[in-house]
Order: C-alpha cells, then sequence, then structure tokens
C-alpha cells in the first residue's frame, strides 16, 4: 500500500546538521506527493501529540542553523509501555504511514523496539557529534564539531606557546574517542587520551619532562570526556612534573554552530534517501555512507558498539609529535 503521510522527529543531543536533514525530509517528502509532519521535542512529541503539518516554507532559512527547528529532548518515558502506547496512538489518529527519525544511538534503540512493537515503518539518520554509530563512517554533526574543537585548540595552541603551558583540553564524545583523536591530529597536539586506549600516564608526562630538557616547553593534551576529567588528569600530570598546568573543558560549544558544508550535504543527501526507504517500504534502518557509499544499515546492527579503528590515527599522532 502507497504511503501518504510521514512524521520527522529529531531525538537525543542536537548535532549541527539536523536542520539540513529535516529540509531535506520535509522538501524532498513534498516533491514526492507525501504530506510530511514535524513532530516537536523528539519521541515527547509523539507521546504529547505536539505536531503539525509542514510545507515548503516551513523549513526556510534553517539549512545554516545549527540544532533543530524541530527542538529535542532526551525522553525517558518514551521507554515505559504507557508511553509507547501514547506515541502510538499519536500515529494512527493522526494517520502517519512512516517515521524519519533523526538522531543518535539511543535515539536508534528506542526507534528499534518502538518500531519492532508496533509495526511502524521507521527509517534512521545518524546525526551526532559523537560519531558512534555502528556501520557507517560519519554522522551528521561530527565534521562540524571537529572543526570547531579544532577552532578552538588552535587558539589555545597561541597562548600555550607564548606562555610556554601545558595544556589538557577536554572534549566532548560520550564513549566515543572519535572527536579527541580527530582535533589532536589536526591540531598537531601532542597528547591524546581517549577511552578506546589504556591511559599511561607516566609516558605522556616522560615526554612532558624529556621534551622541557631540550627546550620544548607548551604541549596540549586532548582528553576524551569518556577518559576521563581535564581536571583530573592536568592535576596528576603537575604532582608528577612539578610544572604548572591548564585546563579547558570545551563542552556544549562543540555541539552548535553553522553545519559545515560536509554535514549539510550529508545530512541533505541522508534526507532523501530516508525519504525513498519509506516509500519502498522499507523499515529499521539507519541510512548512512559505508567507506564513501550509501548504505542501509539494521538498527540492530547499528546501535552496537562502534570499532572505530583509532589505533592508526593514534599511532600517526604520536609520530608526527
Ligand atoms: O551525544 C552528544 C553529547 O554531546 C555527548 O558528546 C555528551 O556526552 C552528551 O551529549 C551531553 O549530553 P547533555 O547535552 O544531555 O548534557
Amino acid at each position: 500500500m502507497a504511503i501518504k503521510r510521514i512524521a520527522v522527529l529529531t531525538t537525543g543531543g542536537d548535532a549541527p546538521g539536523m536542520n539540513p536533514a529535516i529540509r531535506s525530509v520535509v522538501r524532498y517528502g513534498i516533491s514526492q506527493k507525501l504530506e510530511v509532519m514535524g513532530v516537536f521535542r523528539g519521541w515527547w512529541g509523539l507521546i504529547n501529540e505536539d505536531l503539525k503539518i509542514f510545507d515548503h516554507r516551513s523549513v526556510s532559512g534553517i539549512i545554516n542553523q545549527g540544532g533543530t527547528i524541530l527542538k529535542t529532548a532526551r525522553c525517558s518515558e518514551f521507554f515505559s509501555a504507557e508511553g509507547q502506547l501514547r506515541a502510538y496512538d499519536t500515529i494512527k489518529k493522526n494517520n502517519i504511514d512512516g517515521l524519519v527519525v533523526i538522531g543518535g544511538n539511543g535515539s536508534f534503540k528506542a526507534a528499534h523496539l518502538f518500531c519492532t512493537k508496533f509495526k511502524v515503518p521507521c527509517i534512521g539518520i545518524p546525526a551526532s557529534i559523537d560519531n558512534d554509530v555502528n556501520g557507517i563512517d560519519m554522522t551528521i554533526g561530527t565534521d562540524t564539531a571537529v572543526n570547531t574543537a579544532l577552532d578552538a585548540i588552535d587558539k589555545i595552541r597561541d597562548t600555550a606557546t607564548s606562555m610556554e603551558r601545558i595544556f589538557v583540553v577536554e572534549v566532548m564524545g560520550r564513549d566515543s574517542g572519535y572527536i579527541a583523536l580527530n582535533v589532536a591530529l589536526a591540531g598537531g597536539c601532542e597528547g591524546v587520551i581517549i577511552p578506546e586506549k589504556e591511559l599511561d600516564l607516566e609516558a605522556i608526562c616522560h615526554d612532558i619532562v624529556h621534551g622541557n630538557l631540550i627546550g620544548k616547553m607548551s604541549w596540549i593534551i586532548v582528553i576524551a570526556e569518556g577518559a576521563g576529567r581535564a581536571d583530573d588528569i592536568a592535576k596528576r600530570i603537575t604532582d608528577m612534573t612539578s610544572l604548572e598546568t591548564r585546563t579547558v573543558v570545551l563542552g556544549h560549544v562543540q555541539r552548535g554552530g553553522r553545519p559545515t558544508a560536509l554535514s549539510r550535504t550529508l545530512a541533505l543527501d541522508l534526507g532523501k534517501v530516508a525519504v525513498d526507504c519509506l516509500i519502498a517500504g522499507k523499515t529499521n534502518k539507519v541510512v548512512g555512507l559505508s567507506c564513501g557509499k550509501i548504505a542501509e544499515i539494521n538498527f540492530e546492527t547499528a546501535v552496537q558498539k562502534k570499532d572505530l579503528k583509532i589505533l592508526e590515527l593514534y599511532s600517526l599522532i604520536k609520530t608526527l609529535t
């Protein structure tokens, strides 16, 4: 049976590029003669019937904006049987034939549960700064977040070099070291601490002390939030080397800002692909790029722990320091 009406929502942590993804789903959907509803505040909006029909102009002027015009939330109520039933009621009442869920790992776990239980066709578009969706090259928003963090690291470098100091900079990524590794490489940082690799602080301190002896006085060590706290590492470095340290926690600044061209084009492509999947009667899939080509990954696979293949990057950072 041909589908007539779909709905799109953003859930979990916002990511730069969600807006271009919404724009693509809405405008491509309309071009395919579908009605498209926008659901506000993710699963919460389905539970509380907070949604409306979008037209072409509903998504004007958002292509260059970070965040999400649909708003987003982390919604524990959606994991209760009652919450799910209310969400399903909204879907039935509004004659929604398929859902596009724009979000990260946690969003896809919820989507998988929901579409399996209620047989609602559901396609995921991976958007998260963490790049932790398994089976795809990169989530929407990752490239922007890495560039935002890199911009900050470049600025920190100016003061670190001028005052000959050691900085420990904490970046986001939840359990993933992707942002940390990539800014450390692109920013020429002297050390990187990630959850995927056991911490050897003695080796880092040895390098710092040895560097000082030969005149290298400034250091930037990047730590992924999933591997520990910048303050703790900085204190331990000071204890072990007797050298002063400074810390910076980049935090939510990495979630905002204009999406880069890469985040936008990925979002615009995947919006179309997601709608095509629903039209073709597909469900339970995350769409993304795998080795540069469009791929459809089952939700079950997408939510598995992603194997980052970090070792090459890690050793390149060390070699180039
Ligand atoms: O998943 C995106 C992310 O920004 C993570 O990198 C971070 O750990 C988390 O969300 C922060 O969540 P919140 O915005 O709820 O504090």
